[in-house]
């Protein structure tokens, strides 16, 4: 029988500083009945989103809507159909859409994608919503199209061991490039980086300022950063980098903290002086470069030239504790959450 309600994960209210889990609540809400054209999906796994962060707190116009206390949080999931009165798309079928956060959804087949392209054997599903998903698709625009990667370049990447972090450094490779710095947080962190993720070099910018790590690990400079944290890396990268240098502005992990009133944008003379390109994007606006995206990482995949990694939290009542883990660098890789129910066929 169709479920008539889905369990979600709501926003009780809004946090002012770090989130806290008393922000958030499960609660039972009702599904709507199935309509033309739409889908009722069963969510296998759910990515968890550092700008989820923003979304929690920020109440003014940004290029992605907010959440609401009281409603439902929502982000990119992976399902399996469960009913269908689409025929393209029939149950069974795995696809991505944005309703994530809860048990089950009801949404327009035109809302989803992936349907008939998830393939299980190429891949195991979590990495559909990593290294082939969105985060492995940031890292390549960000690489390919904002930070026009050539051949012999020496390439800096932050949050290295995170999700976009780890498909950055391993797509730079691929892609030419000469050397492969990565920064994160923790020796930990650092040696998998080196051993598992391909980087030449790790830097703790916990443990040594990333300014003087690069002089000792890029004495002739850098040509590309790759930047995911801003802030005092961003500034550090400003003074590694050569004449003609070029920055994809990527995400600014570092400014939900301390860092978030540091003088360190006083460095941006480094730009004028070095004729440096900075030019930040939104991974949503290139995708005419994701079939190009999808052919090369899985032929990478097939070949064992890319490394998938994910860090997996079980349960939707978990799920905001990954999100906190995740914004206090708790994961290595992509952070998801699986959640219960029986494995579908292939799953
Ligand atoms: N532009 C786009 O379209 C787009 C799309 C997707 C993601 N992004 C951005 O890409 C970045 C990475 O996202 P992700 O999903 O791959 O997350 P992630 O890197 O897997 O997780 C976030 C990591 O940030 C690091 N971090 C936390 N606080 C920090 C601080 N104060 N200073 C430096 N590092 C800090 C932590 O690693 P450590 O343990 O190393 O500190 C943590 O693991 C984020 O900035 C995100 O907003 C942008």
């Amino acid at each position: 029988m169709t479920p008539r309600t889905t369990r979600a994960v709501c926003l009780v209210r809004r946090p002012h500083g770090e989130p806290s889990p008393d922000d958030f609540a499960v609660e039972e809400r009702p599904l709507a009945p199935l309509g033309e054209g739409q889908l009722l999906v069963r969510n296998l796994y759910m990515s968890v989103d550092p700008s989820m962060r923003g979304r929690l707190e920020r109440t003014e116009k940004h290029y992605t809507h907010n959440f609401t206390p009281g409603s439902p949080l929502d982000g990119r999931a992976l399902a399996v159909v469960e009913e269908s009165r689409c025929t393209s798309v029939p149950p069974g079928t795995f696809v991505r859409h944005q309703l994530g956060w809860r048990d089950r959804a009801v949404l327009d087949a035109a809302d989803t994608d992936g349907a008939g392209r998830i393939d299980p054997q190429l891949a195991p599903l979590p990495t559909w919503l990593g290294l082939l998903g969105q985060t492995g698709f940031t890292a390549y625009v960000g690489l390919t199209r904002i930070a026009e990667l050539r051949p012999g370049d020496t390439v800096l990447v932050s949050a290295a061991a995170g999700a976009v972090g780890t498909a950055a450094g391993q797509f730079a490779r691929l892609l030419g490039a000469r050397r492969v710095i990565g920064t994160a947080g923790g020796p930990d962190k650092c040696a998998l980086l080196v051993k598992e993720f391909g980087y030449d070099a790790a830097a703790d910018y916990r443990a040594e300022p990333v300014r003087e790590a690069l002089a000792r690990l890029a004495p002739d400079g850098l040509d590309v950063y790759f930047d995911n944290v801003g802030g005092r890396q961003l500034a550090a990268a400003l003074h590694a980098l050569r004449p003609n240098g070029r920055v994809a502005l990527c995400g600014m992990m570092s400014q939900f903290g301390d860092d978030r009133h540091s003088a360190d944008i006083n460095q941006l003379i480094q730009a004028v002086l070095k004729r440096l390109t900075l030019r930040g994007f939104i991974v949503r606006d290139h995708d005419d470069l994701r079939p190009e995206f999808e052919r090369r990482v899985s032929g990478w995949l097939r070949s064992g030239e890319v490394t998938a990694r994910e860090t997996v939290v079980d349960g939707l009542e978990n799920a905001p504790g990954a999100l906190l883990s995740l914004l206090a660098g708790g994961n290595v890789g992509k952070m998801l959450v699986r959640l219960d129910g029986p494995a579908p066929a292939g799953g």
